[in-house]
C-alpha cells in the first residue's frame, strides 16, 4: 500500500468516527505501538541511509497530520455532545416548588422570625448571650443580690459548684443579655434578644426549656410613653390586626421600676382564643423602666441614661397567635403535629410580604 493510500484510509477512518470511543480506537490503530504507522517505521531499518532520510521525513509528516486530524475531530465531537446535552437536559426555572417537599418550619422558628422582622422595622437589632450563665449576669447585675427572694421564683437549674464554690447556671430568662449589651455597646441602645431559657418547671403551660424575647432601649430621653407605644406597635403588627386593646398592670420585677405586666384583649368563643375582641384578658409580657442599679451594673451612669425593657414568652405568643393548645407538644418532635402546625419551608415572613400568609 502506498503511503498516500494509507494516509487517505486513516484520515477517512478518523473522519468517520461517530463518538470519542470510536475515535480513540482509530488513534490506537493508527498511532499506537502496534498501529499502522509503527509498522511502517519498522521498514526504515532495511533501507539505505538515503532512502531512510526521505521515508523517515515522510512518516514523521504523516504522524503530525494524523495527530492534528485526531485533535480536530475530538474537539468537534465534544462540542457536538455538549450541544446535545444542553438541548435535552433543560431545567425550567419557572416551575413551582415541588409539591411533595418534605419538612416544615416549626412555629417557634416562624414566630421568632416574625418578631425579628417587626422589631427590626422599628430600628432594633438582635443581640445574643450564652445559655450557660453565671450568677452575676442572671441575678446580681439585675438587682437581685444573693439573698433576694425573687431568685426563688426562678426554679434555677444549677451546675455542680466549681473549685472556688461558685456555680454556673442555665439562664432563667433572657434579661442577662441586657447587662451584656450595656457592657459592650454605647447608648443609644435598641436591641431584642430572642433565645432559649430554662426553669425547673413542667406542666401544660410550662416546659423546662422555653423561649423568651428580651427588649432593651437605653438612651437619654426614653420614657414610659415610648415603652407603651412600641409595645402597642408590636402587638398590632404581630397579631396582624389594626386595633389591639392592651392593659398595663402594675407589677414588680427587681430590674425595672416602675414595672408593668401587659395583657391583651381576647375572647374565648367556642374554646378558640381570638385576639382583639371579647371581654377576657391574657398576659403576654413583663416590662418596665430599667432600674438605675441595673444601668449602673451595665457600666452606665443612671443620672444620664435611662430606658425601658420587656420580656415576652415566645412560645406563649406563638400559641396565642396560631391557636395551639398545649405547650409541651412544641418540643415532642411529633411529625403529625409538625405537619399540622408547621409553616411552608419557602415562606419567609416579611412585613411587606405578610408575616403569616
Ligand atoms: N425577665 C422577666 C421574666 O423572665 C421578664 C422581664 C424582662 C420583665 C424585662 C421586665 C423587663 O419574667
Amino acid at each position: 500500500m502506498s503511503l498516500q493510500t494509507l494516509e487517505q484510509s486513516l484520515i477517512d477512518g478518523i473522519q468517520a468516527a461517530a463518538d470519542e470511543t470510536e475515535l480513540e480506537s482509530m488513534r490506537v490503530s493508527a498511532l499506537g505501538k502496534k498501529g499502522a504507522l509503527s509498522e511502517r517505521m519498522k521498514t526504515l531499518a532495511d533501507m539505505t541511509p538515503d532512502e531512510r532520510k526521505v521515508a523517515g521525513a515522510e512518516l514523521n509528516a504523516l504522524k503530525e497530520k494524523l495527530t492534528q486530524a485526531i485533535a480536530a475531530k475530538k474537539a468537534g465531537l465534544q462540542a457536538k455532545s455538549l450541544e446535545a446535552r444542553l438541548a435535552t437536559e433543560k431545567v425550567d426555572v419557572t416551575l413551582p416548588a415541588r409539591p411533595e417537599t418534605q419538612g416544615s418550619i416549626h412555629p417557634v422558628s416562624q414566630v421568632w422570625e416574625e418578631i425579628v422582622q417587626i422589631w427590626g422595622d422599628l430600628g432594633f437589632s438582635v443581640a445574643e448571650g450564652p445559655h450557660i450563665e453565671n450568677d452575676f449576669y442572671n441575678f446580681t447585675a439585675l438587682n437581685m443580690p444573693a439573698e433576694h427572694p425573687a431568685r426563688q421564683e426562678h426554679d434555677t437549674f444549677y451546675f455542680h459548684p466549681k473549685g472556688d464554690g461558685t456555680r454556673m447556671l442555665l439562664r432563667t430568662h433572657t434579661s442577662p443579655v441586657q447587662i451584656r449589651t450595656m457592657l459592650e455597646q454605647k447608648p443609644p441602645i435598641r436591641i431584642i434578644a430572642p433565645g432559649r431559657t430554662f426553669r425547673s418547671d413542667s406542666d401544660q403551660t410550662h416546659t423546662p426549656m422555653f423561649h423568651q424575647i428580651e427588649g432593651l432601649v437605653i438612651d437619654e430621653e426614653t420614657h414610659l410613653g415610648h415603652l407603651k407605644w412600641a409595645l402597642a406597635e408590636f402587638c398590632k403588627a404581630f397579631f396582624e390586626i389594626d386595633d389591639v386593646k392592651m392593659r398595663f398592670r402594675a407589677s414588680h420585677f427587681p430590674f425595672t421600676e416602675p414595672s408593668m405586666e401587659v395583657d391583651i384583649n381576647c375572647s374565648w368563643e367556642g374554646g378558640q382564643v381570638k385576639i382583639g375582641q371579647g371581654t377576657s384578658w391574657l398576659e403576654i409580657l413583663g416590662s418596665g423602666m430599667v432600674h438605675p442599679n441595673v444601668i449602673k451594673a451595665g457600666g452606665l451612669d443612671p443620672d444620664r441614661y435611662q430606658g425601658f425593657a420587656f420580656g415576652m414568652g415566645l412560645d406563649r405568643i406563638a400559641m396565642l397567635k396560631y391557636g395551639i393548645p398545649d405547650l409541651r407538644a412544641f418540643f415532642e418532635a411529633d411529625l403529625r403535629w409538625l405537619r399540622h402546625y408547621g409553616f411552608r419551608a419557602l415562606h419567609i415572613p416579611t412585613l411587606a410580604g405578610g408575616l403569616s400568609s
